[in-house]
């Protein structure tokens, strides 16, 4: 529940690499998320590879830093399925899940958008060269934070309505 809290979107990051363990951790956080029907059709690519993150940070105007990362994960789901409807659902709790987990474990990561703009989806699919059959949905660039943000409090009473 501390990750909660803790979390923030991180885009500056120290050049010290991420240990395997903790890339584990995190992938087994995105797969102990929910899914439409328990369908569990995403999969990941693990970047550490400096030129292609080089390459991955002109996916779209707003992931420039992606080159400063040491790391970064694309969430991706299975193109046909047979509920559709809820692919980019299942994959943004998934992104969640990692985002907190990284958190827990003293990282910082930040996701960027890219589904369901069809230019960067295509984009991102052939940078990473992506199995038939899977659309990317989203990049998250991580590592270990230059420095620590405080999360700001966003509690709003406005925003609840009690019935
Ligand atoms: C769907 C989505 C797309 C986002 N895309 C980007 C992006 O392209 N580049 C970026 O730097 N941050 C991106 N973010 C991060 C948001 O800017 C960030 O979550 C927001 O400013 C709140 O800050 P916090 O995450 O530190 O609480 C995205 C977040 C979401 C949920």
């Amino acid at each position: 529940m501390e990750a909660i809290f803790k979390r923030v979107s991180v885009r500056k990051y120290l050049d010290k690499e991420i240990e395997d363990e903790k890339i584990e951790k995190i992938l087994r956080a995105a797969m102990a998320s929910p899914t439409a029907m328990n369908q569990q059709e995403w999969e990941f690519y693990v970047i550490k590879d400096k030129s292609k993150l080089e390459e991955l940070s002109t996916v779209t105007p707003y992931s420039g830093f992606v080159k400063n990362a040491p790391c970064a994960i694309v969430v991706c789901s299975k193109r046909e399925t047979t509920r559709e409807e809820f692919r980019d659902i299942d994959c943004a709790l998934c992104t969640e899940n990692m985002l907190l987990e990284m958190a827990h474990l003293d990282l910082g990561g930040c996701m960027i958008g890219i589904s369901p703009d069809k230019e960067k989806i295509e984009k991102l699919n052939n940078m990473i060269n992506i199995k038939e059959g899977l659309d990317a949905f989203t990049l998250i660039p991580f590592g270990y934070p230059e420095t620590y943000k405080e999360q700001e409090d966003r509690f709003d009473l406005e925003k609840v309505h009690y019935i």
